[in-house]
């Protein structure tokens, strides 16, 4: 199966998911990384594993259509069968999300449904969460609000911070990403028309 990674940053799970493709047996291969961020750090790492890469900054283009018509022109051409979002920073308009339903994936880190959007880490902390943790998820017109693929949870630690709780979380979230990206490319789970996760090999 064919791979575009979206990133916006450092892209520590793009490369997750590179390594994880580089295994003979792995169903999927990364054929392209795109970025709204030309200084993302992911890049250069995506780069430095001869993964072509595609830049398209928000302020080259002139409204948020015409910035996701240019993503889509180049995906046309690269044909993927998976997308996964990795630190994307920015949201996918329904249009841009309707071709491609139920063949996106992202990464968010917390449990969801608690606390989609940013800061999940300290909203975490302060609401005294003794777990945390990272979901993979369908990516539907809503907020991180798509069918649920996988989760994995780590504890809270007395005198965490947002920091050492994203540390602990972002290991999660690699594994977490591989795995789930395995099971849709080999066909064991796909986004059923009930807007579910469905899983092949029993009922
Ligand atoms: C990660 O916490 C990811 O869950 C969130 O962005 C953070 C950075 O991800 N979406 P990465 O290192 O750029 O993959």
């Amino acid at each position: 199966k064919r791979v575009v990674v979206f990133i916006s940053g450092g892209g520590s799970n793009m490369v997750a998911l590179a390594d994880a493709c580089a295994a003979p047996d792995f169903p999927a291969e990364i054929v392209a990384v795109i970025s709204d961020k030309p200084t993302a750090g992911g890049l250069a790492k995506a780069a430095e594993r001869g993964i072509a890469t595609h830049v398209f900054e928000r302020r080259a283009y002139g409204s948020k259509g015409e910035h996701e018509a240019a993503i889509l022109a180049a995906l046309a051409a690269l044909s993927p069968d998976i997308i996964c979002l990795a630190g994307y920073m920015r949201l996918l308009s329904a249009d841009f999300i309707r071709p491609y339903e139920g063949r996106i994936l992202n990464i968010h880190p917390s449990l969801l449904p608690l606390f989609p959007g940013l800061h999940t880490h300290q909203r975490a902390l302060d609401a005294g969460m003794m777990v945390a943790g990272c979901t993979v998820h369908f990516v539907t017109e809503g907020m991180d609000e798509g069918p649920i693929v996988a989760q994995s949870v780590v504890p809270v630690l007395p005198g965490d911070t947002s920091d050492s709780l994203a540390a602990r979380v972002l290991t999660v979230e690699h594994r977490s990403y591989a795995q789930a990206l395995r099971l849709f490319a080999d066909g064991t789970l796909r986004m059923g028309a009930d807007g579910r996760v469905a899983r092949t090999g029993f009922a």
